[in-house]
């Protein structure tokens, strides 16, 4: 018996894993994450949000499910519920995502609203979101949605460059959600041109110049400011120096944006993380004793606790 199983059952847990680039590892750790969540008895649906490139029926080695998230955009099904399908794996089910549908990288307004209002009704202990690459309005949106928006990182300044630019343009979204007056969300518009004539280059100098307009707005970001703590995950991690990477971008998170970054893990680059996905078997499956699974472990063990890796040399 689960040890707080008296008390009242938890909210449910929205994890996101976003990164901003392709073929990073988004959706092998999206997976993998929603495996070991399944085997630790947790009731879990992993929802294939890469609109443009759904592949995690295959990442988890199925064969491509009967209804799709297209099914669900279309309308061709009233609920979510009904294109949820088992991976037979014990507690994971998924919702595959849409193949056939070009039109679904950008679903409209509205479509966008159902999805997300039927998202945080269905039945699960933890939606797992794969998000696709990327930095468009959907992406962002899917990712200000959960509760933990992780972003995936490989040790290498292309990738680095596009978590910082993901985080901006998550974090001025989330500012634009937030402000309701006009003349303030077009200051945060303004932001997003890195030559905007205000001279805004980070989050922190927006805070600073929409403090200056309204202080009670201002306040009321600066605690959205707070609250707002994306969580950096490492992958194809090769030396102990990569591991630094990701201390290293917490502090200048810290320094430049005014943004908490949290660093819950890395995971290792290994061969048997292409292996499993070559033979179709999830890694977390294939290979129960590799690093990288234990490294994925340690991912969700901190997640679940809301902690992350201590620096050994602040
Ligand atoms: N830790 C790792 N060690 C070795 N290879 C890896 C590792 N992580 C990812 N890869 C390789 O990178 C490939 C891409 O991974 P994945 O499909 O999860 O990326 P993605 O970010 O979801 O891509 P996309 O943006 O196309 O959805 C994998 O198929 C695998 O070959
Ligand atoms: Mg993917």
């Amino acid at each position: 018996m689960m040890p707080n199983s008296h008390h009242a059952p938890p909210q449910k847990e929205i994890w996101s894993i976003g990164g901003g680039k392709g073929g990073i590892g988004k959706s092998l750790i999206a997976c993998n994450i929603a495996i070991i969540l399944a085997q630790l008895q947790k009731k879990v649906l992993l929802v294939d949000l890469d609109l443009g490139g759904a592949n995690v029926h295959t990442t988890l080695g199925m064969e491509a499910p009967e209804v799709t998230l297209s099914d669900f955009l279309k309308r061709r099904t009233e609920q979510l519920r009904d294109v949820v399908a088992e991976t037979g794996i014990s507690n994971l089910q998924i919702i595959s995502g849409a193949r056939d549908f070009l039109d679904a990288a950008n679903p409209l307004h509205g479509q966008k609203s159902r999805l997300l209002r039927h998202l945080g009704q269905v039945d699960a202990d933890y939606l797992i979101l794969d998000l696709g690459a990327g930095t468009s309005f959907n992406v962002l949106d899917f990712f200000l949605f959960s509760n933990h928006g992780a972003l995936v990182v490989l040790p290498e300044p292309t990738s680095i460059e596009n978590v910082y630019r993901f985080i901006k343009s998550a974090f001025y979204r989330k500012f634009r959600n937030v402000v309701e007056n006009r003349a303030l969300k077009e200051v945060v518009d303004a932001a997003k041109d890195q030559k905007n004539a205000l001279g805004l280059q980070t989050p922190h100098d927006l805070l600073q110049c929409i403090k200056d307009m309204e202080p009670e707005a201002g306040r009321q970001l600066e605690a959205e400011m707070k609250k707002f703590k994306p969580k950096l995950i490492l992958n194809q991690v090769r030396s102990p120096e990569d591991v630094r990477i990701g201390f290293s971008m917490r502090s200048a998170a810290r320094i430049y944006f005014g943004i908490d970054l949290e660093y819950p893990g890395y995971v290792e680059y290994d061969d048997c993380v292409w292996q499993s996905i070559r033979r179709r078997r999830p890694l977390a499956l294939e290979y129960p004793n590799s690093r990288p699974r234990h490294s994925l472990e340690r991912i969700v063990h901190n997640l679940l606790g809301h902690q992350q890796l201590e620096n050994p040399m602040p």
